[in-house]
């Protein structure tokens, strides 16, 4: 019988990991969306208290940060073995690139992947800097102290540098996810001419509404000052 390792070794087993901690990472982010979509509200409270409703997971909210960290990480070095194992495969690239149609799909978004990948990984890191870890303002909610990250998230997209950074990496994010939505299920083999269709729209339309959905968040604040 094969182990966890050898399978995670060989070729197949990546793809497959890349492909169940991609689909584990689109919840993830269809949760922060949803989450995140409070700060259109003008008051501070609905947003700050659903922070803190998350932090009083205590314990559970800590296993579930660091099993995002290892899905995250083995997202990210999973892609780039498989990348790098394309390469090596076929270290000269086709001097002409076409999509043959059909399941291969090629654009933009599926040429760039280890790109926008990489890109969006160091989005994160910084995401995680600033906000995370970033300054810890307080405020008051019916007489319990909260995290103020309302405040912290309205001061940090005043600046178009930090902006124009979201507005650009979350494009790419979006098509990241545009091609690796649909990717995932051709590695985990669901593959059939009556689902793979709608799975190739429903990965369209993910990808419009996360990327539209975020970026919609910095330039609202900065162009309405909220
Ligand atoms: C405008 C868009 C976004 C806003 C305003 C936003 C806001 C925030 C804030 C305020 C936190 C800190 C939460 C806390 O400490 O309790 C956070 C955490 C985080 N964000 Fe975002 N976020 C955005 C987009 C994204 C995107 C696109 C990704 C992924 C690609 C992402 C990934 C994360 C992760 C992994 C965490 C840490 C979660 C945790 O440890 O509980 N965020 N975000």
């Amino acid at each position: 019988m094969l182990r966890f390792s050898e399978i995670v070794k060989s070729s197949v087993g990546k793809k497959i990991l890349m492909a169940l901690t991609g689909l584990a990472m689109v919840i993830f982010l269809i949760e922060h969306l949803s989450g995140n979509l409070l700060l259109y509200s003008k008051n501070p409270d609905p947003y700050n208290k659903y922070a803190d409703f998350l932090l009083s997971f205590g314990d559970i909210l800590i296993v579930a940060e660091m099993g995002l960290i290892a899905i995250l990480l083995s997202h990210v070095f999973s892609g780039i073995s498989v990348a790098t194992g394309k390469q090596k495969a076929r270290p000269q690239s086709y001097s002409k690139s076409v999509s043959a149609g059909g399941p291969s799909r090629k654009s933009f978004a599926s040429t760039t992947m280890i790109f926008t990948g990489l890109l969006t990984f160091a989005f994160i890191v910084v995401h995680l800097k600033t906000f995370k870890y970033g300054p810890h303002y307080t405020s008051t909610i019916d007489g319990t102290h909260v995290r103020d990250l309302h405040r912290l998230v309205m001061e940090v997209f005043q600046s178009p540098g930090y902006v124009a950074w979201y507005v650009i990496t979350l494009l790419l994010l979006g098509f990241h996810l545009r091609h690796g939505f649909w990717s995932a299920f051709q590695s985990l083999g669901i593959n059939h001419p009556r689902y793979t269709p709608i799975i190739y729209t429903t990965g369209i339309i993910l990808a419009v509404v996360m990327a539209a959905g975020f970026i919609g968040i910095p330039l609202w604040i900065y162009f309405t000052g909220a």
